[in-house]
């Protein structure tokens, strides 16, 4: 099929990558001139592993490239795919004004019987909004395909989804969308647009809330002495619980979960609905994103002696995406203290860079950051910090060698064997060490 996708950003370049694998030909749209060259010299301004070999090889085969939206040989195709950015507003509402732009502008060049196919997160009621106001009088077929993928793990989720959710009002269109999806083989859930897009929003906001639930018992085995991996491990097992997103930290950051589970919080009362679970589960992760803030206050007498380093940016290993990441945060809030504070991430210093400015200190090497510092805080577990040298780290701080874990990611009875002042989320150990400190 001939396909067109419109947003070049996280999700837009990966489903145009993986859908010119699957054999479809594929145009990519921007309106960042930047973002097409990079592109279409196999660089992509993101990184996502696995990406860049995939567009190269597609690229390389003409079934994949890239243009300008004001590029004058326009060829939309058979199916039309918006993957542009549905950002927060201050008060926590989605913003649509990419959304309404790039719908105007493809259903403008779109052919008739052509699908414009959803794959951005619109709240509940959008697609049945689109589909009347642009969709029905130009004889456009309107399916809501929500993106699941998780950064860092992006190309395989393509390949390999729990699930692929189809919205619609027309069968013949549903069907289109299927074959667009054959070589997946994943279940396939044919909906009303609105329960696709309700499917979405629910199912982030069930994981924030399975990740605060955690981060909340984490704090009772803090103070009960507990170590909450074992919890972990015992809820895990049930399987109406299951073990994934339960892992004690910092919170969770990224361009999703935080983004729409405040929309339902801010939407909730245009719908005379009081959103108590979800308001707490925003409240439990920013309480979680200051434990080092917390930390640094009890111990250290005078914040601004404190020389802080902070090991990786981005909210998660494998992307260098920093929006919402709590080392974001923490920085913001030490630096603004008084606190000296470095930062190191393997990919995202640079995105990290501007958006602190010269607030912090960027260091380019894990050992540059950790030399002569009081305090380490882990905030991401990159394969490449957990493999560091943690005795040579040990010996290159100085007094009193705090290592905060905030990922529970590495082992602690090896840390304090070491020597240091191990701190992790929830495991049971952090209060007795705190006890004797006193900076
Ligand atoms: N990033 C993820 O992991 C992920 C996962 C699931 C769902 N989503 C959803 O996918 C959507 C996109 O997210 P993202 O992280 O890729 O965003 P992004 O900010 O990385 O990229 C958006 C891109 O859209 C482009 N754009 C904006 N307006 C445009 C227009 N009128 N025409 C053409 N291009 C335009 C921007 O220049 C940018 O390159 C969001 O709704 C997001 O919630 C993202």
């Amino acid at each position: 099929m001939k396909i067109s996708v419109i947003g070049m950003g996280y999700a837009g370049a990966v489903t145009s990558a993986c859908l010119a694998e699957l054999g479809h030909y594929v145009t990519g749209y921007d309106i960042d001139h930047r973002r097409i060259n990079s592109l279409n010299s196999f660089k992509p301004q993101i990184f996502e592993p696995g990406l860049e070999k995939l567009i190269e090889k597609n690229c390389e085969i003409k079934r994949l490239k890239f243009q300008h939206v004001d590029d004058s040989d326009l060829d939309l195709g058979e199916i039309t795919i918006i993957t542009v950015g549905t950002p927060s507003d201050p008060n926590g509402s989605p913003n649509l004004e990419y959304i309404w732009k790039s719908v105007e502008w493809a259903t403008e060049h779109l052919q008739q019987n052509s699908i414009l196919l959803m794959r951005s997160t619109v709240q509940p009621g959008t697609g049945d909004l689109i589909s009347t106001r642009f969709c029905e009088n130009k004889n456009i077929n309107y399916i809501s395909c929500p993106e699941f993928l998780k950064e860092g793990e992006a190309v395989s989720d393509f390949f390999t989804p729990d699930r692929i959710i189809i919205g619609g009002n027309n069968s013949d269109a549903i069907e289109k969308v299927v074959d667009l999806h054959s070589g997946i083989s994943s279940p396939i859930i044919k909906t009303k647009i609105i329960a696709a897009e309700m499917i979405k929003f629910a199912s982030n906001a069930f994981l924030a809330t399975k990740i605060s639930f955690i981060n909340e018992m984490a704090n009772f085995c803090e103070a009960w002495g507990a170590d909450v991996d074992d919890v972990k491990e015992g809820l895990g097992l049930d399987h109406r619980i299951g073990k994934s997103f339960l892992n004690a930290g910092v919170g969770f950051g990224g361009s999703c979960l935080p983004k729409e589970t405040r929309a339902f919080t801010s939407l909730a009362s245009n719908y005379g609905i009081k959103s108590n679970l979800l308001e707490s589960v925003l409240e439990v992760n920013e309480y979680q994103s200051q434990i080092p803030f917390r930390i640094i206050k009890d111990v250290f007498a005078d914040m601004n002696n404190v020389k802080v380093g902070i090991l990786g940016m981005s909210f998660k290993p494998n992307t260098d995406d920093i929006r919402e990441s709590p080392s974001i945060k923490i920085a913001q809030t030490l630096s603004k203290l008084g606190c000296q504070v470095s930062c190191f991430d393997p990919v995202s210093n640079q995105k990290s860079e501007e958006k602190l400015g010269s607030t912090v200190k960027f260091e380019t090497s894990i050992e540059n950051l950790t030399t002569n510092k009081n305090i380490i805080l882990l905030m991401t577990p990159w394969e490449i910090i957990l493999n560091s040298n943690w005795h040579q780290i040990f010996e290159s701080m100085i007094e009193p060698k705090i290592l905060f874990d905030g990922r529970n990611s590495l082992d602690p009875a090896i840390m304090k064997n070491i020597g240091f002042n191990y701190i992790g989320v929830g495991r049971g150990i952090s209060s007795s060490h705190l006890d004797h400190l006193s900076w």
